[in-house]
C-alpha cells in the first residue's frame, strides 16, 4: 500500500523528537508497545549525551512496557518523568534513586488527566499498529492502553507498523473515549461483550508525521512454573468463590472476573478453570495472560474484555493460528473503559489482585517494599478493588526465604485501605473481612493467613495493645517487624517486651 505520509527509518523518526518532549507511547505491558522508535531514541540520547548536550523525554504509556521501550530509554538515561506504571529493573533503580520523576497513578484516570491537561502538553504519540489506512485509520495491535487519547491529544503522531501482528486483528478493538465533564454521559456497557466504540482509531492524517515498518514479537516473558505455594493460593481463592456461590452470595451464573498480573494471578485463574463447581465464566479485566487463552479455547472462559493480550511468544503464535475463533471471544478496549469504576461496579466484578504486604486492619500495600522502595506501581488494582462486587488480595504468607512476613501489624505503605479490601488470602487460607470490626479482622487474618512462624509474634503485637481503642494500633510498635528486618535481615523473633512501655 502506498501512504500519503512519509515512510521513515526508526532513526529518522527519532530525529524528529526533541529534548524535553513528552511522548505518549502505545503499550500496556509489553503487549502492543512501540519497539523500534524508542530504541532509536535511546541511541539518539546516548549520542546527544556524548556530545555534551542534554536529552531526556517524558514517557507516558498505558502501563509497563518491554525492554525496547522502558529498558532502552532508561539505560540511555533518557527518561525525565514517567507515568503511570513500570516494571523495568533499570528504570526502577532510577525511580528509587530520584533520577526519574515517577507518578504512580490509577490506570483508569490517566487518559482523562491527559485530556484535562493536568500533565501538560503531549508532543508526540508513538503507536504500534497492525494496519494504517491512507485516511488515518489505525488498527492497533495487541493492546489499546491510552493510544486513542495520545493520538487525539498529541501534536504529531508516529506509527510503527508491525508486520508481526496480522492485519486480521481488525475487529478485536473497541475504541471509545468518554466526553469530558460537564458533557459526560454513561458508558453504555451492560454486558461484558457489549461493543460500544470503533474497531479502528481514526485520526487526522495530517498529524501523522511518518510510518516506520517493524517486524518484532511483543516482549512478554513466559511464566514461571506454578509452585506449591502459588497453586495453593489459587485453590484457596477458587474454593472461597465456590463457597460464596453455594451460599447464594454470588449468582449461579457467576460474575465477571478481573485478574491481576503475575504468577499468582495466573495460578488463581488456572485453579478457577479446573474447579468442577465454577461455571463457565467471563472476564472483564485489563490484561489477558497465557492461562486465559487455554480457558477461552476450552470454553471455560466464554468471553474476555481486556486492554491487552500479554502473551508469551508461544501463546501469541497459538492466538494468531486461531484468530477467527478468538476474534469472536475477545475485545480490546482503552484502559479508561476496561478499568472504569462505573463499569466495574455495574457488572459486579470479582477483583483478584496481588499484594506486597497486608496488615492486620485489612490495608494492602501493592507498591512499596518496606514502605519506601517502588516496585512497579498501583496499576489497575485500585480501579477494580474500590468498586468490585468482591475484592480479593492474595500473596504468599512470607517472602525472602521466610524472613519476611507479608502479614504485618501495619502496612508500611497503603494503596488499598480497609474500606475497599474485603478478602485476603495466602497459601494458609482465606480471611473474609466483610462485616468485621478492626479487632475481629486482625484475629481472622492472623488465624487464617499468617505463616505459622509469625502467628504467635503477631498475637504478641495484639497483646501489646490497649483493648479500649477502635483500631488495634500501637503507634510505636506498628513497624517493629519492619525495623527489625532492616536492622537484622529477619522479621522473626521481635521482642514485644521492648515495646510494651511505649505502646
Ligand atoms: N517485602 C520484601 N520483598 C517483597 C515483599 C515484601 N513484603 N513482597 C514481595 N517482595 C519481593 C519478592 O521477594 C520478589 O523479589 P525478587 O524479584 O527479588 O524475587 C518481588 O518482590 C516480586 O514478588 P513476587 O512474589 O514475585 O510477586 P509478583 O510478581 O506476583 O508481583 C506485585 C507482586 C504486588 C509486585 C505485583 O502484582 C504488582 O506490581 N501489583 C500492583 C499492580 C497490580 O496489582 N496490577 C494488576 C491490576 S489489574
Amino acid at each position: 500500500m502506498s501512504f500519503p505520509f512519509p515512510v521513515l527509518s526508526p532513526e529518522e523518526a527519532a530525529e524528529l523528537i526533541g529534548h524535553g518532549s513528552t511522548i505518549g507511547f502505545s503499550g500496556f505491558t509489553p503487549a502492543g508497545a512501540a519497539k523500534s522508535i524508542p530504541v532509536a531514541l535511546a541511541k539518539k540520547a546516548e549520542r546527544e549525551h556524548a556530545a555534551g548536550r542534554p536529552f531526556t523525554v517524558g514517557v507516558l504509556t498505558g502501563a509497563s512496557t518491554g525492554p525496547s521501550l522502558d529498558g532502552a530509554l532508561a539505560k540511555a538515561n533518557a527518561i525525565r518523568f514517567r507515568t503511570p506504571y513500570q516494571s523495568d529493573p533499570t528504570l526502577r533503580k532510577q525511580i528509587n534513586s530520584g533520577q526519574v520523576h515517577f507518578l504512580d497513578m490509577h490506570l483508569s484516570m490517566l487518559p482523562q488527566q491527559v485530556r484535562y491537561g493536568f500533565l501538560g502538553k503531549v508532543h508526540w504519540a508513538v503507536l504500534e499498529a497492525c494496519e494504517v489506512t491512507p485516511g488515518g485509520g489505525i488498527v492497533l495491535s495487541t493492546s489499546v492502553g491510552v493510544s486513542n487519547t495520545y493520538a487525539n491529544r498529541a501534536e504529531k503522531v508516529l506509527i510503527e507498523l508491525n508486520r508481526r501482528h496480522p492485519p486480521q486483528l481488525l475487529g478485536m478493538h473497541d475504541i471509545f473515549e468518554p466526553a469530558d465533564p460537564p458533557a459526560r454521559n454513561e458508558i453504555p456497557i451492560y454486558n461484558v461483550h457489549d461493543r460500544i466504540g470503533s474497531p479502528v482509531l481514526v485520526i487526522d492524517p495530517k498529524k501523522i508525521a511518518g510510518v516506520v515498518f517493524t517486524d518484532a514479537d511483543d516482549e512478554a516473558t513466559p511464566f514461571a512454573p506454578a509452585t506449591p505455594t502459588t497453586e495453593q493460593i489459587g485453590q484457596n481463592v477458587a474454593d472461597f468463590l465456590v463457597a460464596e456461590m453455594r451460599a447464594g452470595r454470588i449468582p449461579k451464573s457467576f460474575l465477571p472476573l478481573q485478574s491481576g498480573v503475575g504468577d499468582i494471578a495466573n495460578a488463581v485463574l488456572g485453579a478457577l478453570g479446573t474447579h468442577p463447581e465454577v461455571p463457565d465464566f467471563e472476564m472483564y479485566t485489563e490484561v489477558l495472560q497465557d492461562s486465559v487463552m487455554d480457558l477461552l479455547e476450552s470454553g471455560r472462559c466464554r468471553f474476555a474484555s481486556t486492554c491487552a493480550l500479554t502473551l508469551s511468544p508461544e501463546k501469541n503464535a497459538q492466538f494468531r493460528g486461531n484468530l477467527d475463533f478468538f476474534r469472536s471471544r475477545i475485545l480490546m478496549r482503552p484502559q479508561e473503559i476496561t478499568n472504569h469504576p462505573e463499569i466495574v461496579r455495574r457488572l459486579g466484578i470479582i477483583s483478584m489482585n496481588t499484594a506486597i504486604e497486608m496488615d492486620l486492619g485489612g490495608n494492602v500495600n501493592s507498591t512499596h517494599v518496606m514502605g519506601k522502595t517502588m516496585m512497579n506501581g498501583i496499576g489497575g488494582s485500585g480501579d477494580f478493588t474500590r468498586n468490585a462486587y468482591v475484592s480479593i488480595f492474595s500473596c504468599p504468607s512470607t517472602q525472602k526465604g521466610g524472613k519476611i512476613s507479608t502479614i504485618v501489624p501495619l502496612a508500611s505503605h497503603i494503596d488499598h485501605n480497609e474500606h475497599s479490601v474485603q478478602i485476603v488470602a495466602t497459601e494458609y487460607g482465606v480471611a473474609d473481612l466483610r462485616g468485621k470490626d478492626p479487632h475481629q479482622r486482625a484475629e481472622l487474618i492472623i488465624d487464617k493467613c499468617a505463616h505459622p512462624d509469625f502467628r504467635e509474634q503477631l498475637r504478641g503485637y495484639m497483646r501489646l495493645l490497649h483493648t479500649d481503642t477502635h483500631e488495634p494500633l500501637s503507634l510505636t510498635g506498628a513497624f517493629a517487624m519492619h525495623r527489625q528486618f532492616l536492622e537484622t535481615g529477619d522479621m522473626r523473633g521481635v521482642d514485644w517486651n521492648a515495646w510494651k512501655a511505649r505502646r
